[in-house]
């Protein structure tokens, strides 16, 4: 089948962990750079200890699968280099406009980095990127819930000292364990900061922690979220609102939320009006591309190609960017296709 993206129209992924997209050139060159360990020796043999081929039994299994992209984060410029990379990834792609988003308390723990570096690190790499490749970046910092709440407002206070390299923050990890109404605070510090709001729900627990995502802590998109189809009154609240859902269809598939694409919830809450964009998630632990995901949206999952080709639109309609922002992002598309 021929590709259903659009190339007059701009192509924007909302999301996408840069700590769960190294290459694994890097993850080789860092070892050797840093003399550390890692399972093997070449990219071939590398792959099958950070690929996942298959499924992992669970999200908190799919996350141990980490291990070795943090064990490579030994310093400020090795995430520098990672969040560089991942721009130039992302035009290699094709994509006109990426938000990347990242944990500076996740980053920083294997090597005892200050989170606050890590930030300012991440931001440089980012902007770098984007002056190279033409891609243009919008960076989310993540609080990841799985450390507690204290360590989340700590982790909040490094990513708000560098609030103007931000576009917005989320909230990631274990979903079922922190749910979200413990962070109300911290989202209130989000929003008073200007930031826009985004949260991982809806993926290893119910429609609950997507009404609290919502109304709790003003989540304006949902990361994954396809869990709302089993509630219907969300479903209907979803599609009045607008609040869009930021799909990873092959991700799900990896964290055992979803058994088979065939199977995806997004199908459903598509044709009840919900709005969705397409995403990779962790592209570096599922070794997929954003064209994969527009792919299989259409054979696997099974939806319509006019649904993917309005995922694409809906994705510059959810980016966290201006209006006019958008509006340039569309001119300048076309200048480049004319
Ligand atoms: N961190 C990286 N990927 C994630 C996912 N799919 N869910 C929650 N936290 C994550
Ligand atoms: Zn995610």
């Amino acid at each position: 089948m021929a590709s259903l993206i659009d190339p007059r129209y701009p192509l924007c992924e909302l999301h996408r962990h840069l700590d769960g997209s190294v290459r694994l050139g890097t993850l080789l060159d860092l070892a050797r750079e840093h003399d550390l360990a890692l399972p093997a020796k070449t990219e071939e043999d590398l792959a099958p200890h950070v690929h996942i081929d298959g499924a992992e039994p669970g999200l908190l299994a799919f996350l141990a699968r980490f291990h070795w992209l943090l064990e490579v984060l030994v310093d400020e410029a090795a995430c520098r280099r990672v969040a560089f990379e991942n721009v130039e990834d992302a035009a290699r792609e094709g994509l006109d406009y990426v938000e990347l988003r990242f944990s500076p308390a996740f980053m920083a723990e294997r090597h005892g980095l200050d989170p606050r570096g890590v930030v300012e690190a991440c931001v440089d790499g980012a902007r770098s990127g984007q002056r190279e490749f033409g891609v243009r970046v919008g960076l989310i910092g993540i609080l990841s819930r799985t450390y507690g709440v204290e360590a989340c407002a700590r982790e909040l206070d490094a990513l708000l000292a560098c609030a103007d390299g931000l576009v917005g923050v989320d909230l990631a990890g274990d979903e079922a364990g922190f749910p979200a109404g413990l962070f109300v605070p911290h989202f209130r510090r989000v929003r008073e900061a200007g930031l826009r709001v985004t949260i991982h729900a809806g993926e290893a627990d119910g429609p609950e922690s997507v009404w609290s995502s919502i109304r709790d802590l003003g989540a304006e998109r949902i990361g994954h979220g396809f869990r709302a189809a089993e509630d219907p009154a969300l479903v209907a609240f979803l599609a009045e609102t607008g609040i869009g859902l930021e799909c990873c269809p092959t991700s799900n598939l990896h964290t055992s939320t979803v058994r088979r694409y065939e199977d995806h919830p997004i199908r459903g809450l598509a044709d009840a009006g919900v709005r969705f964009c397409l995403n990779t998630d962790d592209p570096g632990i599922s070794a997929i591309t954003i064209g994969h995901e527009y792919d299989i949206a259409a054979s696997s999952v099974g939806l319509t190609p006019a649904q993917v080709r309005q995922s694409q639109k809906d994705a510059l309609e959810m980016a966290f960017l201006s209006d006019d922002d958008k509006k340039e992002l569309i001119k300048q598309k076309v200048e480049k296709t004319n």
